[in-house]
């Protein structure tokens, strides 16, 4: 056989897989996969099976079907502030990721440099190596996940052509402030840079933080592909829907390359998710209530359990530190984050991802563990109780 091509070289399975094994084996609960257990709502059920047995079936505009399109840019203007036009400034997409890959393609050279501050999500770094675009790093410190912007300014080299921002992020929960955007634009500006912004949490806010686009801000929407996604608000992971909202000119391109790649969104689905607008806005509210005392509820437990972290501004993911574990209680299993995920589920029977995999150095992510609190009721109840029993034998 010839070989294969070399981008493909470096891509291997995440752990995640190996995490649901042994979780399954200890009959335990994996809260490191990101997908969120709960229903998708009733309406966009019943719209979805409607347009199948109206055999809406044939492909759709590359960019989605009219008045979905038009409901998608009237949420862009209300709720996150950017004015747009339906027609030529936003599509819909295969999820939020076939926005992502869409937008690097439209805009990026090969070679091109690309940064991305860390942690990050995996896909977007995997996602730029095999396009052939270079990712580099800035981290942000440790547990308050602040921007560094000397740091920032130092990485941007003749050949950084954008910036990928993640608000809310994953896997800490970072929702971005307002003076750290305005900062972020005067810096796209001074190097002429465009944004990425991966908003798919953008309705799982907690505390006092707002959620603010950087589309929205004066001087932000000529440089900025805004990316949205229906698959968290509202459950869908496996519907592949997701939006974008930027200037025409990429836009446009947008639209051809996903035509290319998918030809289009799957076109019942679109009809169904048009219900999703007629969803009352206690919909938005409930949804953030529940995730906000979901994560008051686990945040304690897994505090009880020994572990330290900021709790998260945003989306639905707690990035912690286990180092207390180790150094402290001087527990066996808890040197790194491989072993510190295997020894949980051993003890507890509860799944999460090793921090490393959100850092360009594993070493940054070694005490670290990201857990998904984005699961039913008993369910969160019963990880709950594991983890405290945990902490009450650490004490004993
Ligand atoms: C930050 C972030 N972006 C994008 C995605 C994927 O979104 P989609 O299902 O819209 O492709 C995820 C899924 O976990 C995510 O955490």
């Amino acid at each position: 056989m010839k070989p294969l091509a070399s981008r493909t070289l470096n891509l291997k399975q995440s752990g995640i897989r190996a995490v649901t094994q042994m979780v399954n084996e200890h009959n335990g609960i994996n809260m490191g996969q990101g997908i969120c257990d709960l229903p998708t709502p009733d309406p966009v059920k019943e719209g979805a099976i409607d347009a199948i047995n109206q055999n809406k079936s044939i492909y759709s505009y590359h960019s989605g079907i009219a008045n979905l399109r038009e409901l998608t840019a009237e949420k862009f203007r209300t709720f996150n502030n950017i004015p747009c036009d339906a027609e030529r400034e936003v599509m819909i997409t295969s999820g939020s990721t076939g926005a992502f890959v869409a937008a690097c393609l439209a805009t990026l050279e090969p070679g091109d440099e690309v940064i991305q501050f860390e942690p990050f999500y995996g896909y977007h770094v995997n996602l730029l190596e095999v396009l052939g675009f270079k990712p580099v790093f800035v981290p942000m410190s440790d547990r308050s996940w602040n921007i560094d912007f000397d740091a920032l300014e130092k990485a941007i080299t003749p050949k950084t052509k954008a910036i990928v921002v993640t608000n809310p992020g994953n896997p800490n929960g970072k929702v971005w402030t307002r003076s750290e955007l305005e900062k972020l634009l005067k810096m796209l500006q001074k190097h002429d840079l465009w944004a990425y912004t991966d908003e798919v949490y953008e309705y799982m806010i907690y505390d006092e933080n707002r959620h603010l686009s950087l589309a929205s801000l004066p001087g932000a929407f000529e440089r900025t592909i805004t990316i949205s996604s229906f698959s968290k608000t509202f459950n869908m992971t496996g519907w592949r829907m997701g939006s974008a909202v930027g200037p025409e000119p990429v836009i446009e391109k947008m639209g051809l390359l996903s035509d290319l790649i998918y030809i289009c969104p799957p076109t019942p689905l679109q009809h169904g998710l048009s219900e999703a607008f007629g969803m009352p806005s206690s919909y938005f509210e409930d949804l953030s209530e529940d995730y906000d005392s979901k994560r008051t509820q686990f945040c304690d437990a897994l505090r009880e359990a020994g572990f330290d972290f900021e709790e998260p501004q945003g989306a639905y993911y707690v990035f912690a530190s286990f180092e207390r574990l180790h150094k402290e209680f001087g527990l066996n299993g808890f040197e790194n984050d491989e072993a510190a995920c295997k020894k949980l589920i051993e003890q507890t029977g509860i799944g999460s991802v090793p921090g490393s995999s959100f850092y360009s150095d594993p070493e940054r992510g070694r005490y670290y563990l990201r857990f998904c609190y984005a699961k039913e009721q008993p369910v969160l109840d019963d990880a709950c109780r594991r983890l405290r029993d945990f902490g009450a034998k650490l004490n004993s």
